[in-house]
């Protein structure tokens, strides 16, 4: 299914989505504070032998690529996204954010709907290999048959020993909370979003919720740590939880 979800006002407009959700930008940190870990303290390190390539899918406005770029100077970020109307929100951002000085020229967005961007990983021999695969609010867009593709791709393009870190919108495998949850959410998003006027913004991001919440396509906690496992990867774990936000790690085995 080629869906574009972001291509009206909720993609014009991504940013002051952040205004719905006061915890973005610890989830965000996250992210970032995972690869950190992953890759040995960068934060800490004033030299590096040799570049990690990070693979991030679901560019969006840049934001993610942004905070993976900050965190050091010995990471290169190929990023994809199948939304060209992201993708210049995203360029216009870093191209900012570089003439400050404060990033390099250390990335290359490709505009590319994730399933064939896997797709061709599958059938291309040598096909490029990452040190961590980093993705942000992008996976549980998809329905769960083309998830588990994406997952086994992401296994398929690590290098050994490489990283997947997701930080997403997670359901609850426990149905009562998983309600409760989604509709204290709702009425998060209502009353930050109405308080700065854009009760429209509220409407659209609401409903773009509830269509995550089909049974075809809501993305669930317990289920995930199970599917990941299976498909082969290792160290399968949630560590960050607010709300329906979450971020789940695993890493792809040494061998094997
Ligand atoms: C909600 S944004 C998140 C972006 C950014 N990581 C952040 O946290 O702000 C999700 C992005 O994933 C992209 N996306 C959704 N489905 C995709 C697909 N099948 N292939 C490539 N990109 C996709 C959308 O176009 C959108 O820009």
């Amino acid at each position: 299914m080629s869906e574009e979800r972001f291509s009206g006002k909720l993609g014009k407009e991504y940013n002051l989505v952040k205004l719905a959700y006061p915890h973005h930008d610890e989830f965000q940190e996250k992210l970032v504070e995972e690869l950190d870990q992953h890759h040995g303290r960068w934060k800490n390190t004033s030299f590096h032998p040799h570049k990690q390539i990070v693979l991030e899918i679901g560019t969006g406005t840049g934001i993610t690529t942004e905070q993976i770029l900050r965190l050091t100077y010995f990471v290169h970020v190929d990023s994809i996204d199948n939304e060209p109307v992201m993708i210049a929100q995203a360029e216009e951002k870093l191209e900012k954010t570089k003439s400050s000085g404060k990033i390099e020229n250390f990335y290359e967005i490709t505009c590319q709907d994730v399933r064939d961007y896997f797709y061709e990983a599958s059938v291309k021999p040598n096909f490029k290999q990452y040190d961590a695969v980093a993705s942000a609010w992008t996976l549980h867009n998809l329905e769960q048959r083309e998830r588990r593709d994406i997952y086994k791709g992401i296994l398929h393009v690590l290098k050994p020993g490489g990283l997947f870190v997701n930080a997403d919108k997670f359901g609850y495998n426990n149905e009562g909370y998983h309600y409760r949850t989604m509709i204290r959410q709702t009425k998060m998003i209502l009353e930050n979003l109405c308080k700065v006027g854009r009760t429209d913004l509220a409407v659209e991001l609401v409903t773009h919720n509830l269509e995550d919440n089909h049974s075809n396509r809501v993305l669930k906690d317990e289920d995930t740590v199970a599917e990941l496992t299976e498909i082969g990867f290792v160290d399968v774990k949630m560590t960050y939880r607010h709300l329906m936000e979450g971020v789940m790690v695993a890493k792809k085995p040494q061998r094997g």
